[in-house]
């Protein structure tokens, strides 16, 4: 029985983790911020559960910099996220350590343009970006937690938050946006509307 009840809790925990990892699919993203192009301008956008690297918030963003007039771009990487403990490919063009690799980190992009000089802006170019010192990509001290202090610090930094929270803490996650007045898109499990937090903030708007 002891077992059994072990067993399930594994089971219980593996879903929500499952849940957890689930990645927004870039045409998705698209299709969702064309509604809010013009409040971009000017605006510093944090993306507080991506990894700069896999996240398609960070990917769209990034490459509409420009088109966006974005001041600034931060994501920040959780260590519990399965992808920031895999080898990145960006990391090998950028020559960084395994260790560095596994570490939980952030990027903030101020400048986006053809690096490379091949004739358009792609993820090649913000790699040499980040490689040249031009923007900056560093560990964070912690472990990514959208509630630790670091970054906190970045939210309140922040105009505007654009994410995919983990489901499973979704209630804290947005009421942690909400404690610090800020502004958000969240694309996310349909479910979540209908929570207590969630449904008086659509009545709102
Ligand atoms: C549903 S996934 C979405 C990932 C990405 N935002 C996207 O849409 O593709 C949620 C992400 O939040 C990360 N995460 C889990 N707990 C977190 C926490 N406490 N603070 C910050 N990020 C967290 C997970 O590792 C995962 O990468």
């Amino acid at each position: 029985m002891a077992g059994k009840t072990s067993g399930n809790v594994n089971l219980s925990a593996a879903k929500t983790a499952k849940k957890d990892e689930f990645y927004t699919q870039l045409t998705d993203i698209e299709k969702e911020m064309r509604y809010y192009r013009k409040h971009f301008k000017d605006k510093t956008v944090l993306c507080n559960c991506d990894d700069p690297f896999e996240s398609n918030f960070f990917k769209y963003f990034v490459l509409n910099f420009n088109r966006l007039g974005l001041k600034k771009l931060i994501a920040t990487c959780y260590t519990g996220s399965p992808i920031a403990n895999k080898q990145l490919s960006i990391f090998d063009i950028l020559g960084e350590s395994e260790e560095t690799q596994n570490k939980p980190y952030k990027a903030v992009v101020t400048t986006v343009y053809d690096k490379t000089g091949d004739g358009g802006v792609d993820m090649l170019d913000v790699a040499e970006l980040f490689k040249s010192g031009e923007n900056e990509l560093t560990e964070l001290e912690g472990d990514g937690d959208f509630r630790s202090p670091e970054c906190l610090e970045l939210l309140d930094e922040a105009d505007i938050v654009v994410t995919n929270p983990p489901f499973s803490l979704f209630r804290e996650y947005v009421g942690v946006l909400v404690a610090h007045q800020k502004k958000f898109i969240i694309i996310g499990n349909v479910n979540a509307v209908k929570y207590r937090e969630t449904f008086p903030l659509i009545m709102i708007f």
